[in-house]
């Protein structure tokens, strides 16, 4: 199954750490260490395979990808030497990233993202599309009537006020073009009833919301340990400092808000209650990609006495991120094939900020997933049959 990934942000850190990553293991070059697909209870079955992914994009900037990749082996985010032994290929995907589409009315744009993605199809003989969100974060829009009712929203696009976001404008040109839609970002994507009813209508799947990569995956393995103990956890904060480009679009305080609020769900999830606390993110250049995550819990046991642990984590954001990418492209492309319409809670083991009512906890949600695959096994041979 020849399958597109159409990656919005496609000159971003994480879009070209996953693109040389992809380049790098279907060379040889590279094993599949951090590609949850391909551990033992994941592989082979029926996953759209790594040398059958093709790759296109959307970006506002036009840097060169190649350089882009070189900029990030002189950071220590992917081997230098990888990204000059995929030089030509990537130099060869130049040619799928498109500049993002502007026009006077959102329908207008929504036309010509559409053209892009049915283009990008048919010069490659593909099968299915799967458009992955991750471009910068954006502020939280004010809510707006028409994102309620499709019908309304159509209306409303033809006008020359905007009237959603671009990551919304996105998912809905993806729906229209009959693509699932992936959102690894905090943006608000799909996540509007109006997106939904549209999505259900072209029967297509989607997923999100934001990528669990560093301090929250870790804060869903510790939240359900103090629920299963029984331990009252009575503080959790934490602060996380990081540069790149993520870094400075998280500078703007829209967009801190909505990574914030992202990224505090799951402890309120796991244990049932809110403890004191926040999450703050501060944005520090010299930190380039790599980001410290540092967290202090306090919480009482037995007859009230008072514990505390804290964590320090030192991540590289874009290697965390790279190969989740490439397994929600495969497993929300499989999802497709396999007839699943509308939201996926099953993927929520990737991200911060899951659509649906969905177990915390990683484990559970591990599990979850794994189920998940093994049906889309069943449900793709038997709509093959
Ligand atoms: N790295 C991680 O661990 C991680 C985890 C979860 C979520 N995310 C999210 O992934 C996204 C990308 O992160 P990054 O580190 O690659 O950021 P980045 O700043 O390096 O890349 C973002 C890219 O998006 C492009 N862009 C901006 N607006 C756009 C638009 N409207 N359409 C198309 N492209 C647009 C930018 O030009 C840039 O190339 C962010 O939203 C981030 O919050 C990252």
């Amino acid at each position: 199954m020849r399958t597109g990934v159409w990656l919005v942000g496609a000159r971003g850190s994480v879009a070209v750490t996953a693109v040389t990553g992809l380049l790098a293991m279907r060379a040889g070059l590279a094993d599949t260490v951090g590609c949850v697909t391909e551990s033992p209870e994941l592989r082979d079955r029926g996953l759209p395979g790594l040398d059958e992914l093709v790759v296109g994009g959307h970006d506002v900037v036009d840097t060169p990808l190649l350089k882009r990749s070189e900029e990030l082996g002189a950071a220590g985010v992917v081997p230098a030497a990888l990204v000059a032994a995929v030089a030509s290929d990537l130099a060869a995907i130049e040619a799928d990233i498109r500049p993002v589409p502007a026009a006077a009315t959102q329908a207008a744009t929504v036309a010509a993202t559409v053209a892009d993605l049915a283009d990008f199809r048919r010069r490659h003989g593909l099968d299915q599309v799967v458009v992955v969100n991750v471009a910068s974060t954006e502020p939280r829009p004010p809510r707006n009537d028409t994102h309620t009712d499709l019908g309304a929203l159509r209306a409303a696009l033809t006008g020359t006020e905007a009237v959603l976001p671009p990551s919304s404008l996105m998912a809905y040109a993806a729906f229209e073009a009959g693509c699932a839609f992936v959102d690894f970002t905090p943006s608000t994507g799909a996540r509007l009833p109006a997106l939904d009813e549209l999505a259900r209508l072209r029967r297509v799947p989607y997923a999100g919301n934001d990528g669990k990569t560093g301090e929250t995956l870790v804060k869903s393995v510790l939240a359900p340990m103090f629920a299963l103990r029984n331990l009252r956890v009575r503080s959790w904060s934490g602060i996380n400092l990081l540069g790149g480009g993520d870094g400075a679009s998280l500078t703007e305080p829209g967009a801190n808000a909505a990574k914030t609020a992202s990224k505090e769900r799951v402890i309120g999830n796991a244990l049932g209650y809110r403890p004191q606390g926040t999450t703050r993110i501060e944005y520090v250049e010299d930190l380039g990609d790599f980001k410290t995550a540092w967290d202090l819990i306090s919480f009482s046991g037995f007859l009230g006495t008072a514990m505390r642990m804290e964590f320090t984590w030192h991540g590289c954001d874009s290697a965390l991120a790279a190969p989740l990418v490439l397994d929600l492209a495969r497993l929300a492309a499989a999802a497709h094939r396999a007839g699943r319409v509308g939201p996926l809670p099953e993927l929520a083991f990737f991200f911060k900020d899951p659509i649906g009512e969905v177990a915390a906890g990683l484990v559970d949600q591990w599990a979850t997933l794994v189920a998940f695959v093994a049906g889309l096994g069943e449900g793709g041979r038997a709509a093959r049959a």
